[in-house]
């Protein structure tokens, strides 16, 4: 069964494929098929969005679609950025150092031991019969005051998992890949696959 990926980042292809090519899925980016459309990102949760991104490339395509949703959500700020988190602050002119600095200044008020904060990644499935299968996954941990680490990216060198000591910037790419928000959702995911019926290979 040919699955479309609602992105068009090969990183999201490569690592998606992983969980998807244990099944009789054959995964394909949505510019493979000449799809060029940008969702509008409308929703307030990430279920709503990986929902939206998957619906509208499922209706381009006439194939099943599946699409991702992520961010980064602090308990203090009430759970902002969360689906903004690509877009924090509001300004173009920002790139991922300038929302990790922004983020950096509007938690400054925020004492030690009450800056816990999660990634959350949300992967749904839809499909031309109807179908949605979606899987959340999050790592939770602590915003730091500094940036520690150069693996990862966006907010990754202020994000501070406490079971392995280090920020989510210096860990491994491979030590990251078994603990972070993405890789818990694909085994959630990995999961529904099979309840729902999908044949593993
Ligand atoms: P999207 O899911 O591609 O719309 O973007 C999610 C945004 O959340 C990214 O631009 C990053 O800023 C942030 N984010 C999501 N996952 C991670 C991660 O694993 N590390 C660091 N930042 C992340």
């Amino acid at each position: 069964m040919k699955v479309v990926l609602a992105s068009k980042n090969k990183h999201k292809l490569v690592e998606i494929s992983k969980i998807t090519e244990k099944f009789d899925i054959e995964l394909v980016l949505q510019s493979e098929l000449g799809i060029d459309i940008d969702v509008e990102e409308t929703g307030t949760t990430f279920e709503e969005n990986s929902f939206l991104k998957a619906e509208a490339v499922m209706k381009a395509s006439g194939l099943p679609a599946l699409a991702d949703d992520s961010g980064i959500a602090v308990d203090a700020l009430n759970g902002e950025p969360g689906v903004y988190s690509a877009r924090y602050g509001f300004d173009d002119s920002l790139d991922d150092w300038g929302r990790l600095e922004l983020l950096l200044k509007n938690t400054e008020h925020v004492p030690d031991g009450q800056r816990q904060a999660q990634f959350v990644c949300v992967i749904t499935m839809v499909t031309p019969e109807g179908k949605t299968i979606q899987a959340r996954g999050e790592i939770h941990g602590e915003l730091l005051r500094e940036a520690r680490g150069e693996n990862g990216f966006g907010y990754d060198p202020i994000f501070y998992y406490p079971p392995m000591g280090l920020s989510t910037a210096e860990m491994s790419p491979e030590d990251k890949n078994k603990v972070s928000h993405r890789a818990n959702a694909l085994n959630v995911f990995y999961e529904k696959l099979k309840e729902a019926g999908y044949a593993d290979k």
